[in-house]
């Protein structure tokens, strides 16, 4: 038998109409106050529901204790998976746990060492400068089209050895695999996973030419990357590059029109910002607890435990909300304030140093951080000038369109 709140039985996190609007922070409030794991009833979940934990130190539990709470059982989704797709999936690096994960990891590593990541920097900025040059020119534009999507575009694109010619298609496929919910992306099963298909033809292809020539990017590393003395198979080397093109793109995006959002909101701390330079890497941290792009990841239990007073069985299905965690009022006073000078501010946006941390956190802080250089030097005034419609999702905290003038 399974616990049952009174009064929590409005809500369903799982219903990617509910964060249209926004993302429903009164019910993690609620959540948090009443019952921070709380056994959420679905009926689309095998075992008819799943473990919502909401509150701070238990999402950090359940991200830390990869044991207890696994990666690789069922995968990391809020929706359960068949068999079959979950052996493709247990592919991704994000789907496995120690100590294959190690193995995989430490391949990748190497194209994210802060050496490798501040090679970047100056082509970043270059790239940023011609966007933000277009949207000079134009004197408006669709914030989240032309500029948040494109600067982590084309660093992906950079990073991973994709030609100039070719970084539209990874974006569309990124689009269309994650806004799967969201009728504007407009996809039926069959669209995501040709979507994929057209991804991985397209990734098995680079490194084919790879092979006959190496370059100086990831892709390159990859052909040659061995893992217990076998090279990647081709099949590998297009679920890394799906990972960074999916993990990578969506979530700098997001993050960026988020960011804008709040400096437009509070514009005592845009002023503030503006006047101190300094404040910015606070600034980006405040932005990464604000906005939470990754609402949500699961977790299977191994075993039978006890989490926040209440037993959880081994075959669990146990989902932490980055989100809720990131609002939690015991760990962040004032917690729906936008504070760019927040100190302390152990955001889980990036996660909470689990095996599994952000491996772009880094390269996304650099990218936030050049961004919103370049657009404060360039634009001493901008204006969002209509609505911001939000992506029908329960897992992606996403923006689809910002309508901005500059001056
Ligand atoms: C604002 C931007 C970003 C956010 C909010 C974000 C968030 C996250 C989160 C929450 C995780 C899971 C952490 C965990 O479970 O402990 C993750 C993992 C990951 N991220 Fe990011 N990410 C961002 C940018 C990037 C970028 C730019 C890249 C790559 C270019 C990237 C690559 C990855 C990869 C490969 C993983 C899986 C790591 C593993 O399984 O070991 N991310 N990210």
């Amino acid at each position: 038998m399974r616990p049952t709140v009174p009064g929590l039985s409005d809500i369903d996190l799982t219903d990617p109409d509910a964060y249209v609007p926004g993302v429903p922070h009164e019910w993690f409030a609620r959540l948090r106050r009443e019952a921070p794991v709380y056994w959420h009833p679905d009926e689309e979940s095998v075992g008819g529901g799943f473990w919502a934990v909401t509150g701070y130190d238990q999402c950090a539990t359940v991200n830390r204790d990869w044991q207890t709470f696994s990666s690789m059982r069922s995968a990391v989704y809020l929706w359960d998976m068949p068999e079959e797709a979950l052996e493709q999936q247990r592919l991704i690096m994000l789907n496995m746990d120690p100590p294959l994960h190690t193995r995989y990891r430490l391949l990748v590593n190497k194209g994210f060492t802060p050496r490798m990541v501040a090679a970047l920097e100056e082509t970043m900025r270059l790239r940023t400068r011609e966007i933000l040059d277009r949207v000079a020119e134009q004197g408006s534009c669709d914030f989240v089209v032309d500029v948040a999507a494109e600067l982590p575009l084309q660093v992906i694109a950079d990073l991973m050895g994709v030609p100039q010619e070719d970084r539209h298609r990874i974006f569309d496929w990124s689009n269309r695999m994650i806004g799967g919910e969201d009728p504007e992306y407009a996809l039926t099963e069959e669209d995501r996973a040709m979507a994929s298909m057209e991804l991985y033809a397209y990734s098995s292809e680079l490194a084919a030419k790879r092979r006959l020539e190496p370059h100086e990017d990831l892709i390159s590393v990859l052909t040659k990357a061995e893992v217990d003395g076998e090279v990647l198979s081709d099949l590998e080397i297009d679920l890394f590059f799906l990972l960074l093109s999916v993990a990578g793109n969506e979530t700098t995006r997001n993050l960026i029109s988020h960011g804008i959002i709040a400096l437009h909101e509070n514009p005592g701390e845009l002023a503030r910002l503006r006047a101190d330079r300094s404040l910015m890497p606070s600034a980006i941290d405040e932005m990464l607890r604000w906005g939470t792009p990754v609402m949500n990841f699961r977790r299977t239990a191994t075993r039978d435990t006890e989490l926040g007073g209440q037993q959880i069985s081994e075959g669990d299905k146990v989902v932490f909300w980055h989100i809720s965690a990131n609002r939690d009022e015991t760990m962040f006073p004032d917690p729906y304030r936008f504070d760019i000078g927040r100190s302390p501010n152990e955001h889980m946006a990036f996660g909470s140093g689990g095996p599994h941390y952000c491996l772009g956190a880094n390269l996304a802080r650099m990218e936030i951080r050049v961004m919103f250089e370049e657009l404060l030097d360039r634009f001493p005034e901008f204006e969002i000038t209509g609505e911001c419609p939000r992506l029908r999702s329960s897992f992606i905290n996403g923006i689809k369109h910002i309508p901005l003038r500059v001056a």
